[in-house]
């Protein structure tokens, strides 16, 4: 992974940013030592080098039984408790997967939402198909996913019987709190612990995120190995010139003090959609409190050039771009030479689509950047298991050290809890 600002130094000059190294050490310093607020909630920071081999064994082992019987797997989960899984998962896998034929079953998921109508939807498809459900709840009390998963919870025992849906149905919560444990106890479901120490947002490492990207087929060893690499570099890099996480949280930081108050994370790449959704989170919930914080935004280009892109353009000067960018794809597909050349597109016929993806992603920066849209670029050289890895340790730490420049406490999340009161009084929730 691989992090520059060439295409930002027009805002953020490197005088300036030398003026904020300081801050951005004693930053990562309070997170590394653990002596800042929310200092309870670091256990990310070592998961990827404490992770033992018997744990990674169990969720392997887990992941296997439920994809040897099942065709779809539903995760039921809500922020950090399923983005990112998907994160990762839809990165790595075939863009259609449920029209391809794959040994890994297909991913499904519930209990972000409270459509009716998806609901019924995939009640239809699990009618059809043999499937597992992993629900994944670190309170075990949040209204979305449970509500979720009595339904689906009901659904598998009447498909399957109740002995054998306890055997497809597992559990991810904490070790002993919450109405899910006392379900998952009481059933007898097999259950893998949300360590106390990491938040929902930081918790992709655990089983929350290892179970279902282990389901969906792909290595988790090589995602640790990748976070872990990163862990290595960022936590032996103490001085700000050598540190990258330190190096973004500063750079956004001098844009945000600039009057860039959003940051629109970018790729060419749609397999990373969900990627910058677990960002939006990540961020969103760690720094937007106590009325500061960047607003983190999403795009895909070229999609979203056709819609958001005059507003990038010449709209109100608020915003930075951060582009994920993905160097080389896997497959290649050619581009036929047409005699007739009735679309004009035969001088394109030598060059990759790829090529032609990255020279747009170049174009699209040079007229940012004229419109005075500072861009900053996170690249990688492909998508796989182990870039996946750097990338979501980068940002975790690189949050972290953001969230202590702003001086928040970047690990709660207290401003979740306005509208889930509102809504248990609405419902007439005893006690609300
Ligand atoms: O990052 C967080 O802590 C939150 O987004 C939670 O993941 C989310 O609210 C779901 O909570 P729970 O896992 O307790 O159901």
């Amino acid at each position: 992974m691989d992090i520059n600002y060439n295409d930002a130094l027009f805002a953020v000059t490197e005088e300036n940013l030398q003026k904020h190294a300081p801050h951005a050490e004693a930053a990562f310093q309070t997170a590394v030592q653990k002596t800042g607020r929310g200092n309870d909630f670091l256990g990310w920071i070592d998961l990827p080098a404490e992770i033992s081999e018997n744990d990674i064994n169990e969720v392997e082992k887990c992941a296997a039984a439920l994809a040897g019987k099942s065709q779809v797997v539903v995760v039921i989960g809500i922020g950090g408790s399923y983005l990112g899984a998907r994160a990762v998962i839809e990165a790595l896998q075939h863009s259609f997967r449920p029209m391809v034929a794959e040994k890994a079953p297909t991913i499904l998921y519930a209990g972000n939402s409270m459509s009716e109508d998806y609901l019924h939807d995939l009640l239809d498809v699990l009618d059809q198909k043999d499937y597992s459900l992993i629900v994944i709840s670190k309170s075990g009390t949040t209204t979305e996913p449970a509500l979720a998963f009595r339904i689906l919870k009901e659904h598998c025992e009447k498909k399957y019987g109740v002995d054998e849906a306890r055997t497809r149905i597992v559990a991810v919560t904490d070790k002993a709190r919450g109405a899910l444990k006392t379900l998952a106890t009481q059933e007898g479901y097999p259950t893998f612990v949300i360590p106390d120490d990491v938040g929902g947002r930081y918790s992709v490492l655990t089983p929350v995120g290892l179970l279902p990207i282990a389901v969906a087929g792909f290595s988790i060893r090589k995602l640790l190995e990748g976070a872990k690499a990163m862990r290595q570099l960022l936590l032996s890099a103490p001085k700000f010139a050598d540190n990258p996480a330190m190096q973004y949280a500063a750079v956004r930081y001098e844009l945000y003090n600039q009057g860039c108050k959003v940051e629109l994370m970018t790729s060419f790449e749609p397999k990373l959609y969900f990627f910058i959704e677990w960002f939006k989170q990540l961020f969103g919930e760690s720094e937007g409190k106590e009325h500061k914080g960047i607003f983190p935004a999403g795009a895909i280009f070229s999609t979203d050039l056709h819609s958001l892109g005059q507003y990038i353009q010449e709209g109100t000067r608020q915003l930075f771009e951060t582009v994920l960018t993905v160097e080389n794809a896997h497959h290649k597909v050619a581009i036929p030479f047409d005699e007739q050349n009735t679309d004009g597109l035969n001088y394109l016929q030598q060059r990759s689509i790829n090529e032609i993806n990255h020279i747009a992603q170049q174009g699209t920066c040079l007229a940012h950047v004229d419109g005075k849209v500072a861009n900053l670029k996170v690249s990688i050289p492909e998508i796989n298991e182990h870039y996946l890895g750097e990338m979501i340790y980068f940002f975790e730490m690189s949050c972290a050290i953001s969230g202590y420049m702003l001086d928040v406490n970047p690990f709660d999340q207290p401003g979740v809890e306005a509208y889930k009161k509102n809504m248990f009084k609405l419902l007439g929730k005893p006690g609300f």
